[in-house]
């Protein structure tokens, strides 16, 4: 008697009772939880109540036959393993049924041996491949809980509400904004959400790779290749078989490279440096660019094609100078987890700071915050981050009293107060406010609308 099966629930399918008494015995005596029926009805039946781990079923039955009860089981039950039971002249639709997704098959007459060895070796498929979703979802579900894109703007709302849209599609997706606004989080993001989510991730900074490497780093070479080839070497698009290549840096690729790149894109095939042969690859691509890619094409640097290939779903996270309604936040966000990884216990930062935090202009976007509230725990003993704690270009700033009212309505005050006073300096022109205030002309008027300011010339002016 075997440990590991005591108690572990079988059904016997077959319409000879002496068939069905002799592999009870044999299961029985192994401490397995026998159940039998005589017809595929029945088996249906106690199917519905009992969470049978594996069934031995004939091939041969009226009504409702083996084949039948096979397919049944693997819809309904796909993690219940089935071994058919044949007898002479059924041995093709055995193996038919094989495809179907029978475990096995034994032919009659069996032996005790023979059918203990096939029904333990089904049983251990099937605890592994139970092992290997259950390790999938714990990393899953790790990364997941690891992995956050913190906001509350219009425009981080929009974001979240596209990776949801695109993660389950297989399409390009390109995803831009300055650097450290966020890019390969929203990636990764994409990622943990598509199908391919337990598949691997592969992330390539293609601008940190030598013009002459990127090649054979993306498509691998064989062996000879060129000086250094000593064996063949499996590129990215390989290894992330199945998952999901994020090319970061994307303007970066050479040009001769961008054709081959397309191709691969198109073709969902690669030519290893030094084949002559292409193999099949099967990734989906997330290109990240904190270019302009459009300018680039303009100026020639970037193939058009390749754009348009890459840009089927186009995500642009805006600096988060045009979205400081995150910056509280990310704040509170950044300061829990560095609670954590300092083991400090700092409840938040002074009205102060956190009046500097919106003023500032944070050309290194959110990871310049990160790193900003990183530094001042570490500087920080008591509980609260103090100006003290900042660096010296945040002393420069210009405080002003924080508004009694919300968040929210000190940062639209203090929005208010900036945009007009920087409109003041340069006489009314939006063109140059826009430029000083680090925002696009589009958003310099999205915002003014949001803020009630009226956003029209005013009359005489410039005439
Ligand atoms: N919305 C957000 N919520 C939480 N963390 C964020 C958010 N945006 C950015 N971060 C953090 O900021 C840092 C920079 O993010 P990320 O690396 O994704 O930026 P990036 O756009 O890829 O930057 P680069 O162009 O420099 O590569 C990371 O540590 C990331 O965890
Ligand atoms: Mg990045």
């Amino acid at each position: 008697m075997n440990a590991n099966n005591q108690g572990v629930p079988l059904l016997v399918v077959d319409d000879e009772q002496s068939v069905r008494d002799s592999l009870e015995r044999v299961l029985e005596k192994e401490g397995f939880q026998v159940f039998t029926a005589e017809s595929g009805r029945q088996a249906r039946e106690i199917l519905q109540k009992e969470p049978i781990a594996l069934v031995l079923t004939d091939l041969r039955m009226p009504e409702i036959s083996g084949l039948d009860l096979l397919r049944q089981v693997k819809k309904q039950y796909p993690d219940t393993e089935v071994i058919l039971i044949t007898g002479h002249g059924t041995i093709e639709k055995a193996v038919e049924a094989m495809k179907e997704g029978a475990y096995d098959f034994i032919t009659k007459p069996f032996k005790r041996a023979e059918i203990l060895r096939a029904v333990n070796k089904a049983l251990e498929k099937q605890s592994l491949a139970r092992e290997n979703r259950l390790l999938k979802e714990q990393l899953k579900s790790s990364f997941e809980n690891k992995i956050q894109f913190i906001g509350k703007s219009k425009q981080a709302h929009e974001i979240m509400q596209l990776v949801d849209r695109v993660a389950p599609l297989p399409s390009t997706v390109l995803i831009t904004g300055e650097s450290g606004t966020g890019k390969e989080i929203i990636a990764r993001m994409i990622h943990m959400k598509s199908p391919r989510a337990g598949k691997r991730f592969v992330a390539v900074n293609c601008g940190a790779i030598s013009e002459n490497l990127i090649e054979s780093e993306l498509f691998g070479h064989v062996k000879g290749a060129f000086t250094g080839a000593i064996r063949d070497k499996e590129g990215l698009f390989k290894i992330a078989s199945g998952g999901t290549l994020f090319l970061d840096e994307i303007s970066t690729i050479p040009i001769n490279l961008q054709v081959k790149l397309l191709r691969a894109l198109e073709e969902h095939e690669i030519m290893p440096v030094g084949s002559t042969r292409t193999i099949p690859v099967d990734v989906r691509i997330i290109a990240a660019s904190n270019r302009d890619l459009l300018k680039e094409v303009e100026e020639g640097r970037f193939r058009e094609d390749l754009y348009y290939r890459l840009n089927v779903i186009g995500i642009n996270i805006p600096p988060l100078r045009e979205r400081r309604e995150d910056i509280p936040l990310l704040v509170d966000y950044f300061i829990q987890k560095f609670n954590r990884e300092l083991n400090k216990n700092v409840r938040g930062v002074s009205h102060q700071v956190m009046q500097m935090f919106l003023t500032y202009q944070w050309k290194g976007n959110v990871r310049e915050l990160e790193n900003a509230i990183e530094r001042a725990m570490i500087l920080c003993d008591g509980d609260q981050i103090l100006p003290e704690h900042m660096p010296q270009n945040f002393a420069n700033l210009e405080v002003q009293p924080m508004v009694k009212s919300g968040l929210k309505e000190a940062v639209m005050a203090f929005e208010k107060s900036q945009i007009l006073k920087t409109l003041e300096i340069v006489d009314g022109d939006k063109k140059a406010a826009a430029k000083l205030l680090g925002l696009s002309i589009s958003s310099l008027y999205r915002k003014m609308s949001e803020l009630g300011l009226d956003v029209k010339e005013p009359a005489g002016k410039h005439s």
